[in-house]
């Protein structure tokens, strides 16, 4: 529709496809029409504020007998009478008024506004806080407030308003039903920027997004727009406001405010109006442009007949060479695919076959900043979304909202069959993860494994794959969970892993966990223990002596409980038994290297091999009083030992040290108190079990309490 600016084409007019009342003002205005004519006692109808935004209903109002009341004290309201509730609805407390005044109640409020309150309401119930964003002075959004109470907050410049603010977790947005969509999204996106997961309901009215639409679509193709409607009305501005970015725009109540001067030289004109305007004043507004464009005509005739043809020739041979390059009509919305032709810091140009090339903003490539370098090079073929034409006649385009689409599509389907999707971690926030899955996403902490996670952060550029567990079109919002797929893929192994697990079997494991009592073991879908006792032959004073976290062992299957899903595991059963041997490898007399394992009070232990040790009592240490073993051994130290004894029964080694080292000679005093020392016990009476048994006691009772 936009000519180039030598054409001498009489201007168009063109009105949106969606443009004046929408459904709720036309109800309130039939409703309080037929409240006015219904009057014939002398009672008088009224509403109770400005039925809609518009100044010109009123008047039309006033003359049918119903009386605008707005900013009366409701409690001096007259008794009896009707009373109008507008469409943009009230709070209880006036019902309450009209009620005990005996009023008769006409309420007019748009449905729309009805439901929203209603989800509202029901949300409270279940004790989640609301966040209204919207005009705070706006009578939908008092109204809301009024109904909600404490349960709510109003939010215009939320950046602002809740910078500081630490909002319930259990929380709920909507919008007044007049918002402007994108920048509702931003709110939320910005909500879920600082990990919190609202509900997001969906108030805004489709009326004022078509409305919308069909503005912008049109305002991206004439020369000028006019927008007729209140201009106390919020949805009027928006309109004009929305029509203004792709051309320049006139807000209008009447025709009487039309400047013609405004329409010299336009080829065309667009007419669009808000959902409060009545058809009459559209209807005449159409008619005063027809009436201008005719004018025009007779203009271009005059002007025309004393162009010369060569004027002609130019127009026709450009069009001919628009024709050439196949230049195409975009509108916003549309999704082309361009080949991408610079790539600069701020922008990427696209060839999308238009007479010049589109403009991608470097904000509108992805949902988060990003270099355009690195997301598309010279050459590469993509889709884009048209933005608008500014007024310099550039395409501006959109990549991230072209990907949207394509992805939302695909999410859509990954939910409806169940299939994971892959994302990568892009940030760590309160309360979770949030993840590029070709839009923004969010992984609560609770569903990043299936244990608790300390440090959110070591996931951070980490690209996994996920389920999803909710997808909000609407709401842009995606959450994820990591541990749900966990989850199924462990069900899984489990399965597997308890048709095959049999005692007896010797398994590869990971040790996950030591306790005081043992070791577990993962041994491929199920963690089994591994008793301190089962860790080897000889006594192991605890776990850590023997395994560490993370190692990976051969564990014997010792028993299996599939109902109590509890196996145990053993090591020594994976050693060979040293006691079989030792009569073989040791003999009585035989002087031995030895490690001194840990002392106790009657003496010290001390390790021939691994799993093989034997005893050497206090009085066999040295060839003097020995009172604590620690006086003259320290644990880990070498020394050689003779044999005193092999009791293979009780499977014990009596050791002496004193008769294994070559001692100086004692001075007298010292033969002395050798002499005065208690003899060195026979080996099967040294230590006395009871000696044993002390040293041992308490680990026992531990081990025992625990297999109990
Ligand atoms: Fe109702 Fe939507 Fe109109 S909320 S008043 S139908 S703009």
């Amino acid at each position: 529709m936009r000519e180039d600016s030598n054409s001498k084409k009489a201007m168009e007019v063109f009105l949106a496809d969606k443009a004046g009342m929408c459904f709720g003002v036309r109800r309130a205005l039939d409703l309080a029409r037929q409240a006015g004519a219904g009057l014939g006692d002398g009672s008088e109808a009224r509403v109770l504020g400005q039925l809609v935004h518009n100044r010109q209903v009123s008047e039309w109002l006033a003359s049918q007998g119903v009386e605008e009341i707005s900013g009366a004290d409701p409690e001096n309201l007259k008794a009896g009478g009707v009373y109008i509730i507008p469409s943009h609805g009230k709070g209880p407390f006036i019902y309450d008024i009209i009620e005990s005044k005996g009023g008769t109640l006409v309420d007019a409020t748009c449905p729309f506004v009805v439901q929203a309150l209603k989800k509202a309401k029901s949300l409270r119930e279940e004790g989640y806080f609301l966040l209204i964003y919207g005009d705070p002075g706006h009578e939908e959004v008092l109204g809301y407030q009024e109904w909600l109470g404490e349960s709510c907050q109003v939010v215009k410049d939320f950046e602002a308003e809740l910078k500081n603010l630490a909002l319930p977790a259990k929380l709920a947005v909507m919008a007044q039903t007049t918002a402007n969509q994108a920048e509702f999204v931003r709110f939320v996106d910005w909500l879920h920027d600082r990990g919190y997961q609202p509900l997001v309901l969906d108030t805004i009215c489709s009326a004022t997004k078509e409305r919308r639409e069909a503005a912008e679509k049109l305002a991206a193709q004439v020369d000028a727009m006019v927008v007729i409607g209140g201009k106390n009305s919020a949805n009027t501005k928006n309109l004009a406001a929305y029509c203004q970015k792709f051309t320049p725009t006139f807000l209008i109540e009447t025709k009487k405010d039309i400047d013609p001067s405004w329409l010299a030289g336009l080829k065309s004109i667009g007419i669009t109006a808000g959902a409060s305007t009545p058809e009459w004043i559209i209807k005449e507004v159409v008619e005063m442009m027809e009436e201008f464009k005719d004018q025009e005509q007779v203009q271009e005739q005059a002007v025309a007949a004393q162009e010369n043809e060569t004027d002609h020739e130019v127009e026709a041979n450009f069009s001919d060479m628009e024709a050439e390059m196949g230049c195409l009509e975009f509108h916003p919305g549309d999704v082309v695919k361009g080949t991408v032709v610079k790539v600069s810091p701020d922008e990427v140009l696209v060839d999308i076959g238009y007479k010049s090339e589109g403009i991608i903003p470097a904000f509108e490539l992805a949902f988060t900043k990003v270099d355009p370098q690195s997301v598309v090079k010279v050459g590469d073929e993509i889709s884009v979304e048209v933005v608008k034409e500014d007024r310099e006649g550039n395409v501006i385009l959109s990549r991230k909202n072209a990907l949207f689409e394509e992805r939302i599509n695909a999410l859509e389907e990954a939910l409806e069959k169940g299939e994971p999707v892959t994302a990568t971690v892009i940030d760590v926030v309160k309360g979770g993860l949030l993840v590029d899955v070709g839009m923004r996403g969010f992984v609560p902490a609770s569903h990043v494994e299936r244990g608790f996670v300390k440090d959110l952060s070591e996931y951070l550029k980490q690209t996994l794959d996920f389920k999803i567990l909710e997808l909000n079109r609407q709401g842009r919002k995606v959450i994820l969970s990591r541990k749900a797929l966990l989850e199924e893929e462990y069900q899984k192994i489990k399965e597997s892993f308890w048709s095959t697990i049999e005692e007896g079997q010797t398994r590869k494991g990971v040790v996950k966990r030591l306790t005081d009592f043992g070791a577990f073991v993962d041994i491929g879908g199920c963690d089994g223990l591994l008793h301190v006792s089962e860790m080897g032959w000889g006594k192991v004073a605890k776990p850590s002596d023997v395994v560490a976290i993370n190692d990976e062992i051969e564990v014997y299957v010792l028993k299996v409980d599939r109902e109590k899903e509890k196996i145990s595991l053993s090591l020594k059963k994976l050693i060979a038994n040293p006691w079989d041997l030792a009569s073989e490898k040791y003999q009585v007399g035989g002087i031995y290297t030895g490690k001194v394992m840990r002392g106790a009070s009657f003496g010290a232990f001390i390790q021939l091999e691994p799993n093989l040790e034997g005893l050497a009592h206090i009085s066999q240490l040295a060839r003097f009083r020995v009172n604590k073993v620690e006086d003259v051994l320290t644990e880990g130290m070498e020394i050689p030992v003779k044999i005193l004894d092999i009791n293979l029964e009780k499977k014990r080694i009596s050791l002496s040290v004193k008769e294994a080292i070559d001692l100086p000679k004692l001075t007298k005093d010292e033969v002395q108190e050798e002499k005065a020392a208690p003899a060195a016990p026979a080996a099967e009476e040294a230590p006395s079990e009871a000696e044993m048994k002390e040293d041992e006691t308490q680990t026992d009772a531990v081990n025992e309490a625990i297999e109990e």
